[in-house]
């Protein structure tokens, strides 16, 4: 049996991971018993995984060294992240401590490309404004012109396995594709024309710029007042990725005065304590957050990109795997499960 301590846990959360747990546990595995906490971890929460063997985080989970110390003083041995990104761990002091770290790279990158395609649809054709309007009995269409998609260009900045799903439903569109990564994949180009280019060229070139590159020391601010300064006049800036990627006040700035046309924001760069939380009786604190909400051209949705039920059930059963294949390691009953995509910090070094 292995003891889970779910930090940040919402209802969708508990019902994915209690029916991926449900029934025989394949194989012989370990059973796996879920302790569901609301609160998000991070040094002052901590203790809450004390007799738990395995922690199981979210995006704004922060498991930093202060928090890995005491995860680690307290008996934790694993955590399991149920999401893709991982900038919200300090791998160095999680190796240090012995504490294994596993994520689900991949679980359905059709949700988070989708979400984006939605953004980019909501935005041109106005979809919030019209309804509301709609609603309120005006059937005015003043104010409500898009453009047609058919025939834009769109750039795509990072094309792994949710950008490569995002070009290949643009490309459905009609639209021009344009590439940025370290590390291009010649069989989406073939298949979609997409063409790579450095990213200053991609700005300078593209109608819709789309983010879905991981966030890292290099990729930090990646959208800063240079390359918003690099951008078409008026194209429309998405992102899905981590909201770090934009720097915040650069891209007020690029809205202010109009070289911005128009964004779409899944993340946000202070989205911890804000998103996934209710706070619609208090005044919002958070006045870059305020402002860009205030923005007719500007739709943001509370990192909602993954939450279909397809994700949620990829997400569930792969963090199952991942510590059961913990446990079985930390036994002595597995070798060689340290896939490099899932582990960030394998187990080996905990089962010897
Ligand atoms: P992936 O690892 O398959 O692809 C990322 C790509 O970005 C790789 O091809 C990599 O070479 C490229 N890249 C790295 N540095 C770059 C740079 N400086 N410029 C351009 N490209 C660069 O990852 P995947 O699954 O496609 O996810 C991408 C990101 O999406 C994740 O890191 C995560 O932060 C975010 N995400 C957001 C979700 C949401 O709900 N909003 C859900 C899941 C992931």
């Amino acid at each position: 049996m292995i003891t889970v301590a779910v930090f940040d846990t919402h209802r969708f959360d508990r019902e994915a991971l209690e029916l991926a747990a449900a029934g025989p546990a394949p194989g012989g595995a370990e059973e796996v018993a879920f302790h569901f906490l609301e609160a998000r971890l991070g040094p002052s929460t901590a203790s809450l995984a004390a007799g738990c063997e395995a922690v199981c985080v979210f995006v704004n989970d922060r498991v930093d060294a202060d928090t890995l110390e005491q995860l680690a003083g307290a008996g934790v041995r694993m955590v399991a992240l149920r999401c893709a990104g991982f900038n919200n761990v300090d791998l160095v002091a999680a190796r240090r401590l012995g504490v294994c770290v596993a994520r689900v790279p991949a679980y359905s990158p059709h949700a988070i490309a989708e979400h984006a395609v939605a953004l980019i649809l909501a935005l041109n054709r106005k979809l919030v404004r019209a309804s509301s309007r709609v609603r309120d009995g005006n059937f005015s269409l003043e104010g409500l012109v898009g453009f047609d998609l058919h025939g834009k260009t769109v750039g795509v900045v990072g094309t792994g396995k949710i950008g490569a799903v995002f070009a290949r439903i643009m490309r459905g569109f009609g639209c021009v594709l344009l590439g940025s990564d370290p590390a291009p994949d010649t069989a989406l180009s073939e298949e979609t024309g997409l063409e790579y280019c450095p990213l200053p060229e991609l700005l300078g070139r593209a109608d819709i710029v789309s983010l879905h590159l991981p966030l890292n020391e290099a990729t930090r601010h990646v959208v800063d007042a240079a390359a918003i300064g690099r951008m078409r006049r008026g194209a429309m800036l998405i992102n899905t990725g981590r909201g770090a990627l934009i720097d915040t006040l650069a891209l007020m700035k690029g809205l202010k005065n109009g070289q911005i046309g128009a964004v779409g924001l899944d993340v946000y760069e202070e989205e911890e304590g804000v998103f996934f939380e209710d706070h619609s009786e208090e005044v919002l604190r958070d006045e870059k957050l305020a402002w860009l909400l205030m923005c007719p051209n500007v739709l943001v949705t509370a990192h909602q990109a993954f939450l279909t039920r397809e994700a949620l059930q990829g997400l569930a059963s792969t963090t199952l795997l991942n510590l059961r294949e913990y446990k079985g390691a930390a036994l002595g009953r597995e070798s060689g499960v340290a896939d490099p995509l899932r582990w960030l910090v394998a187990p080996s070094g905990v089962a010897s």
